[in-house]
C-alpha cells in the first residue's frame, strides 16, 4: 500500500486530524528535541540567515529555528493547507515566521533566496527525492547549506524475538507511511549527485521502552492497517493491540528506530 503522503488528497480528515497531533507529540519528546538541536548545531547559520523548512507539517522545527541564533527569517512549506492552518496558529506570536502551501518539487521561490533549507522527515515521502534537491540547490545561495534530518526507517523495530508478531505491524505502519525505507542509507550518494558536498553526519537513536510515545502509535496503526487492507480480520488486530498494551503494562515493551542527520553544502 503507498505512503499515504504521496496522494494527499485521498487522506481521510479524521487521519489528517490525527497526524496534526502526532506531529506535534513527537517533536516534543526529549528524544527527538535533542536530536533537532543536535543537528541544527551542525548548521553554520549566518548573521540574519535566511531559512526555508519544507514539508513543515504543524510547524514545530519552524517554531526552533525562528529563535534559532543568527536567524532573520523562516518560511515553513507544505502540501496539506489543514497541517499550514495549525502551524500559522502555533506561531501566531513569532513575527519572523510564515507558512506557504507548495510542492516540495516545484517551489514558489526566486533562485539564491535563501543561506539555509532544512528537510525533517520529509525526503523518504516523495517519490523522486532528487527533483526535491535540484529545487533545494536552485532556492539556496551558493554556498548555503541543506540540513536533511530523516528516519532509517529499516531500523524500525518492536521485536524482541525472532519473528515477533509485533513486528509485523510495524513493517506495515512503514509501508503505509514511507515510500522509500532505504533512502537514508543513499543518501550520500544522492546528494552528491544533486551537487552537494558533505558536511556532517550524525545518527539519532530513538529508543522506547516505558511509556511509549511514538512506537505503540506505529504499532497500533500498523495493526489497523492490515485489519484495512484485508489482511488479518477484526480478532487478530484487536489481539495485536491487545499484545502491545499488555507488553507496555508489564514493563516488556521494547522500540526503536534510528534517524539520520546530513548536513551538505551546495558547492
Ligand atoms: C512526516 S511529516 C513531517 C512534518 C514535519 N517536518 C515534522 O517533522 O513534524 C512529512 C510532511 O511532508 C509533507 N510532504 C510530503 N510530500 C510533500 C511534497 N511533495 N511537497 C510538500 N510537502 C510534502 C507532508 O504533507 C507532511 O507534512
Amino acid at each position: 500500500m503507498p505512503d499515504i503522503y504521496v496522494t494527499p488528497d485521498a487522506i481521510p480528515a479524521a487521519v489528517v486530524e490525527e497526524i496534526k497531533h502526532s506531529l506535534e507529540r513527537r517533536a516534543a519528546t526529549p528524544q527527538q528535541r535533542a536530536a533537532l538541536t543536535s543537528y541544527l548545531s551542525d548548521v553554520g547559520f549566518p548573521d540574519g540567515a535566511r531559512v526555508l523548512d519544507i514539508g513543515c507539517g504543524t510547524g514545530p522545527q519552524a517554531r526552533t529555528l525562528a529563535t534559532w541564533p543568527g536567524v532573520a527569517e523562516v518560511v515553513g512549506v507544505d502540501q496539506l493547507e489543514p497541517f499550514l492552518e495549525r502551524a500559522r496558529e502555533l506561531a501566531a506570536d513569532i513575527p519572523n515566521l510564515s507558512f506557504q502551501h507548495a510542492d516540495a518539487r516545484e517551489l514558489p521561490f526566486e533562485d539564491a533566496r535563501f543561506d539555509v533549507v532544512v528537510l525533517h522527515t520529509l525526503l523518504t515521502h516523495v517519490p523522486g527525492p532528487e527533483h526535491v534537491l535540484a529545487e533545494v540547490s536552485r532556492v539556496l545561495k551558493q554556498g548555503g547549506t541543506v540540513a536533511i534530518y530523516d528516519g532509517d526507517f529499516s531500523t524500525m523495530s518492536v521485536a524482541t524475538s525472532d519473528a515477533d508478531p509485533l513486528q509485523a505491524c510495524i513493517n506495515a505502519f512503514v509501508e503505509g507511511n514511507v515510500h522509500d525505507k532505504w533512502l537514508v542509507r543513499r543518501l550520500p550518494e544522492v546528494l552528491g549527485e544533486a551537487g552537494f558536498a558533505p558536511q556532517a553526519a550524525r545518527s539519532h537513536g530513538h529508543l522506547e521502552t516505558a511509556s511509549p510515545a511514538l512506537t505503540k502509535g506505529w504499532t497500533e496503526r500498523g495493526a489497523l492497517y492490515m485489519y484495512q487492507w484485508g489482511r488479518i480480520d477484526e480478532a487478530m488486530r484487536d489481539a495485536l493491540v491487545a499484545e502491545c498494551r499488555r507488553r507496555i503494562e508489564i514493563g516488556a515493551f521494547y522500540g526503536f528506530m534510528n534517524y539520520v542527520s546530513l548536513i551538505a553544502s551546495k558547492s
